[in-house]
């Protein structure tokens, strides 16, 4: 047992230390605070940048910021200061924190040239225009194999897009090619190199009749076991990119040009007329937060087929089981018109829902009259690209998603199998070269 006495020192002790560390804090001397902040370059738009005051101290001080654009000193928000620098030059941008004890500043050079704000500063005269830096408030995507991820792909992609599309990966004879077996090694490849640089994922398809495995086509069991399979490789697929994937094509092309009536696929002929609802339902359900689409090609030029798919879009709209649409976009040089496909954009805003311009490519030689791309047809293009992309610009900022380019370089084009033809529909040529096309995009950025 403890003696009295033994507790009273301790205690003693304990009171004595407490009064000797009051007394300290008493006599403590107010500091200044040392001012920091770090800035970065808006991923929406190259000429605005975000600024984050980082500075820690203790007490009472106050933060307030001098962006080098004239004016009076802006008192610090809660959150990132967003600001934007609109002409070329280079501008001192300062903080300055005050306390009783006096006043500490941090600055930073923001340096502005022709393109938008130079990264660390650093103007390189070799520095070029890009696709996404232009593109305000919605991201420019491209299609991409898992296997062109390298190289010059690489420059070219980091340099211009920021939403990537599987060319043909993340479709279901690919990803659940025989029963109980998945293979995400492509898809994962993709995603991966997406994430590494900073870049969302346009799924790509969960459902389209055309990428469907034979197992699948030729299921002996139930109609019951089918529906529980397709289920489940939803549900899988969802939950794997969860956080990883933005946003999925659900189903691709379920009405059939010509009839403009449900294709009979056999997902229809399996799981019903409503197989689209069940395939979102359980889509949003496997990640609740990804944006849902239903995609399909000849909206713009077909107007019955047109009407059958917002028709689908209503119903699935009705269940809250469709974030937007996708209207793929492989046109011509010489058609469809403007006015067709803002037809399209209509219908998609006027039900708010996000509008993707999800496969473009524009050819140039649908008669097959040409034998190399000739400076007309290259001139017609770019009006024709700057012409999609100006529609595309002018959608309310709330129903902007992306546009997405099918494909990089000419020759990679899936359009010269398609149609056997010479072919030319993409923004860079068979070496990479910024075509005509390329600035057409950027103009309709502007
Ligand atoms: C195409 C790819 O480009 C090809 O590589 C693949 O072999 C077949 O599919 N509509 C779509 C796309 O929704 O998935 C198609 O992509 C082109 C037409």
């Amino acid at each position: 047992m403890r003696s009295i006495t033994d507790t009273s020192i301790i205690l003693i002790f304990i009171l004595t230390s407490a009064c000797s560390s009051d007394d300290e804090m008493g006599k403590m001397e107010v500091k200044k605070v040392p001012a920091s902040f770090e800035y970065s370059i808006s991923d929406s738009d190259p000429n605005v940048v975000l600024f984050d005051n980082t500075t820690m101290g203790q007490g009472a001080y106050t933060s307030d910021w001098d962006f080098g654009l004239g004016g009076p000193l802006v008192s610090d928000q809660p959150g990132l200061e967003e600001v934007r620098y609109d002409n070329e030059g280079t501008y001192i941008a300062k903080l300055t924190v005050s306390n009783e004890a006096g006043k500490t500043t941090a600055s930073h050079t923001i340096r502005v040239d022709q393109v938008g704000v130079c990264p660390e500063g650093n103007c390189d005269p070799g520095r070029t225009e890009s696709l996404k830096r232009s593109a305000q408030g919605f991201a420019i995507g491209t299609a991409v194999r898992s296997t062109r991820l390298n190289s010059t792909y690489d420059e070219v992609l980091k340099a211009n897009f920021n939403n990537l599309t599987s060319e043909y990966q993340m479709k279901m004879n690919i990803m659940y090619p025989f029963e109980g077996n998945f293979d995400f090694s492509a898809a994962d490849a993709i995603v991966n190199y997406a994430q590494e640089n900073d870049m969302n994922v346009h799924g790509h398809v969960l459902i389209w009749h055309n990428a469907t495995p034979n197992w699948i086509t030729d299921f002996t069991g139930t109609d019951a076991e089918f529906e529980s399979i397709v289920k489940d490789y939803i549900t899988t697929t969802v939950t794997r990119y969860k956080g990883k994937v933005k946003s999925w094509d659900v189903v691709n092309e379920a009405i059939e040009d010509g009839t403009n009536q449900l294709r009979n696929t056999v997902f229809r002929q399996r799981m019903g007329d409503d197989y689209i609802k069940k395939c979102s339902r359980w889509a949003r359900e496997a990640d609740p937060d990804v944006l849902l689409f239903y995609n399909d090609y000849n909206l713009v030029f077909n107007e019955g087929k047109r009407k059958a798919i917002f028709a689908l879009v209503d119903q699935l709209a009705s269940e809250g089981l469709i974030d937007g649409v996708g209207a793929q976009l492989h046109i011509q040089y010489n058609a469809p018109q403007a006015g067709q496909i803002q037809s399209v954009v209509d219908e998609t805003v006027s039900r708010g829902l996000l509008m993707h311009f999800s496969e473009i490519d524009i050819r140039v030689n649908p008669g097959n009259d040409i034998t190399s791309m000739s400076s007309d047809r290259a001139e017609a293009q770019k009006v024709k690209y700057k012409e999609v992309v100006e529609i595309y610009n002018a959608i309310p900022a709330a129903n902007k998603f992306a546009l997405t380019v099918w494909g990089i370089k000419d020759d990679d084009s899936w359009l010269l199998d398609f149609w056997g033809n010479p072919e030319w529909p993409l923004l860079f040529d068979q070496s990479f070269n910024k075509k005509s096309a390329y600035y057409g995009v950027l103009e309709g950025l502007e």
